[in-house]
């Protein structure tokens, strides 16, 4: 297994500048990054200016969302290979605020999935089911689902290049997280799943990383949760000092 890996998803946070200053604080905080992965995700328009940040340092960036043609007249939308000169090397697919607020469906981030691989880029796909779906004991139906369909175009020995995120949309921004149990349970059904998808080998080297209400308080005991390869954190990652916090609780693992 690939080291754990932390991704900061800023969402829809910062103007260039603000993105430039937040991510030298934590490439300042990050003077050696070890045992761990680190992955920021800026709004498209402060890619470069966080790039130019990251200099030097072994801090990946990603984007948060793409589409699925390589050029054309496609209004608004970035492609596989803008994203990769812009220096990511992995991009963020079926977040839940882009299936919900954006109307995206399964298929159309099994689409994004596949151009984005293709291309060379790191998917971290997301997954998660609502409270009413939790509710009606439907989380594994859910989640297998979503990723059943995005995983679709996917050859066999291509999965282990996509980066799992789980992540219940009731947990996301609402201060309530996952319990480590709660996860552990869902990052296993995944995990078999991709284990039927793709087989031992690959579907061990997917990552399969927890995103909701992650704080520098809970990081610790959701970082040792069982099944738990990484975070993807919110909120949280839009401080340099509580980022660098749950960070950190990977190293000292
Ligand atoms: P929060 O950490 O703000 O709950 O957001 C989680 C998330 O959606 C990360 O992609």
């Amino acid at each position: 297994m690939a080291l754990p890996l932390v991704v900061g998803n800023w969402k829809m946070h910062g103007t260039p500048a603000e993105a430039f200053s937040l991510a030298r604080g934590i490439r300042t905080g990050l003077k050696r990054v070890q045992g761990v992965e680190v992955v920021l995700a800026p709004p498209f328009t402060s890619l470069s200016a966080v790039y130019k940040a990251l200099r030097g340092r072994s801090i990946g960036l990603a984007g948060q969302n793409v589409f699925w043609q390589e050029q054309g007249a496609f209004t608004g939308e970035i492609s596989p290979k803008m994203l990769l000169e812009s220096g990511c090397g992995f991009v963020i697919v079926g977040h839940s605020e882009r299936r919900r607020i954006l109307g995206e469906s399964d298929q159309f981030i099994g689409k994004k999935t596949v151009a984005a691989l293709a291309a060379g880029l790191r998917p971290i796909l997301c997954v998660g089911e609502t409270l009413q779906e939790r509710r009606q004991g439907s989380t594994r139906k859910i989640i297998g689902r979503q990723l059943r369909v995005a995983l679709k175009g996917i050859t066999k020995n291509a999965i282990g290049k996509i980066e799992i995120a789980y992540e219940p949309v009731w947990a996301i921004g609402t201060g309530r997280n996952a319990t480590p149990d709660q996860i552990s349970l869902a990052h296993q059904w995944i995990r078999e799943l991709l284990r039927k998808l793709a087989g031992n080998e690959q579907a061990a080297k997917s990552r399969i990383l927890y995103g909701g209400s992650v704080r520098p308080e809970n990081a610790g005991d959701l970082a040792r949760a069982p099944e738990v390869n990484g975070l993807l954190v919110g909120g949280a990652s839009l401080k340099a000092e509580s980022f660098l916090s749950i960070v950190n609780q990977f190293i000292s693992i």
